[in-house]
């Protein structure tokens, strides 16, 4: 057992060739060198030869500049700042509305299902840290799901704070939210629709000036939502910087701001991701997780065809991760008629779905779990019970974290006994540092596959599609 992530993938290589895996092997070193001189180019900031255009490689070196920047420059840095502002919403709602969609959301959703209580919003203030409620919105055009939003927004529930050393007066933030409008381009529909309608109801709860103070957008540095907070003078606006794309903008404000309202530890976050980095761009193939990951999705797609790549997230919390990562993938290498095709499912849940496809179905996936070696809180035993008629004395003392173990187990031998290639990507624990880990693992292992493969993994020209004729159909 180890501290850091781990990906291990005996299984899955056994079924590729060997001189094929030595060809991917060397062509990944010279795919991480494209991805650098990716990183170099962005850096700086000079013209992006036409064959390479759109970069947006700033994700990779984010974390270590952030940090450098914090540690030198504490409250005045960025990190300081969203840490700061952070706080003071903390203190001034008790529910927050988070509205984006794709990568301008689904980052901050990833943070808030793994590392907060799986229940936060149905607990009183005490129990959830003096953090408040998250809710998503504007990821959609829901009119019954927005509704339902605005109607629970105009209720007051929740519970008095009762901190050692603090002397709030109970319910003093009952009622109160606020909302925190994510978009790079300030232009997507989906989002600037729902701002529209959640800071009509904002300012027609709390009156205009009140309302200020209750908004903090995140956006680009241009754009309609840069100048309409511009216009507004909301205390707080947080920049995507304009080298990190959406779905790579998980350690800009899109998702640090968020994680710092839930009160997680982003620096933690930050520190895994730039651990990540350094495996990345200094281990040899065969301990580098990014180049190893990519290496087994490449060789068994060329050599077995293998195109669907499952995530299969173990216990309930990853599944978002998933989500997450079926964007980044889907987006950035579905491009040219090529790219994989991700599906990300919950284990042991979809086992009763989909685990007989999987075991017995068409021969095109290649399964990676996503395990977490040690549960976040006390393992639950099974009890003794006087009645044994469901006969599960015989696995009493063992623990719920057993169970899923056994299962975990006993799933990939089934699928080696039949030939179905699987690997591994395993967390110690779920905490900042893994997740910081993980996520930039797989932002990495996007980019290098698709500079391996010759497909540029920024933008995503084929999302403007159905924009464009959408906004034909609206003009009439
Ligand atoms: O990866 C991307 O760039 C996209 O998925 C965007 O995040 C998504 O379309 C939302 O865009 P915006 O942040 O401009 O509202």
């Amino acid at each position: 057992m180890t501290d850091r992530l781990e990906y291990r993938y005996d299984a899955a290589r056994r079924l590729i060739e060997r001189r094929h895996w030595e060809m991917l092997a060397s062509s990944l070193m010279s795919a991480r060198d494209e991805v650098l001189t990716d990183v170099a180019l962005s850096h700086a900031g000079g013209t992006i030869p036409v064959e390479r255009r759109p970069i947006d490689a700033g994700f990779l070196r984010l974390p270590e500049k952030l940090l450098a920047e914090h540690d030198q420059e504490g409250d005045a840095s960025l990190l300081g700042r969203i840490r700061i502002a952070a706080e003071e919403f903390r203190e001034r709602v008790d529910r927050v509305v988070l509205l984006g969609i794709g990568g301008s959301y689904m980052g901050a959703r990833a943070l808030f299902e793994a590392l907060c209580h799986p229940l936060h919003n149905e607990l009183p203030r005490a129990a959830r840290d003096g953090t408040p409620r998250l809710y998503f919105q504007g990821d959609n055009v829901d009119n019954d799901a927005i509704r339902g939003l605005l109607e629970l927004l105009a209720t007051e529930y929740d519970a008095p704070i009762e901190r050692p050393g603090r002397s709030e007066r109970p319910g003093r933030l009952a009622g109160r939210w606020g909302v925190t409008v994510i978009s790079k381009s300030g232009g997507t529909l989906e989002t600037a629709a729902a701002f529209r309608i959640f800071r009509d109801a904002l300012e027609t709860r709390f009156g205009i000036e009140e309302a200020r103070k209750l908004v903090v957008p995140v956006t680009g540095e241009t754009g309609r939502l840069r100048d309409l907070a511009n216009a507004a003078g909301y205390p707080h606006v947080f920049p995507i910087p304009d080298d990190v794309g959406g779905r790579f903008s998980i350690f800009t404000a899109v998702g640090l701001f968020p994680a710092a309202v839930l009160g997680l530890d982003v620096v933690a976050l930050l520190e895994g991701a730039a651990a990540m980095n350094e495996r990345f761009v200094a281990a040899a193939i065969g301990e580098n997780p990014v180049l190893d990951y990519v290496a087994v999705g490449r060789g068994l797609e060329e050599d077995h065809g293998l195109h669907i790549r499952v995530l299969a997230t173990w216990g309930a919390r990853l599944e978002a991760v998933g989500l997450w990562y079926d964007q980044l993938l889907a987006e950035s290498l579905g491009k040219e008629e090529q790219g994989p095709t991700p599906i990300t499912v919950v284990n042991t849940r979809d086992l009763h779905s989909r685990g007989q496809q999987h075991q017995e179905g068409a021969r095109d996936k290649l399964i990676t779990n996503l395990y977490v070696e040690r549960p976040a809180t006390e393992p639950i035993p099974i009890p003794t019970a006087a009645d044994d008629r469901d006969g599960l004395n015989r696995l009493a003392g063992k623990t719920v974290p057993d169970l899923l173990a056994a299962a975990f187990e006993g799933t990939n031998r089934a699928y080696a006994e039949a030939d179905r290639p699987t690997a591994d990507i395993i967390l110690p624990r779920l905490d900042e540092f893994t997740l910081g880990e993980l996520f930039q693992m797989l932002m990495l292992a996007t980019v290098t596959e698709g500079r391996l493969i010759g497909i540029n993994p920024y933008g995503q020209p084929g999302v403007e599609a159905y924009k464009r004729k959408m906004a034909e159909i609206l003009k009439g």
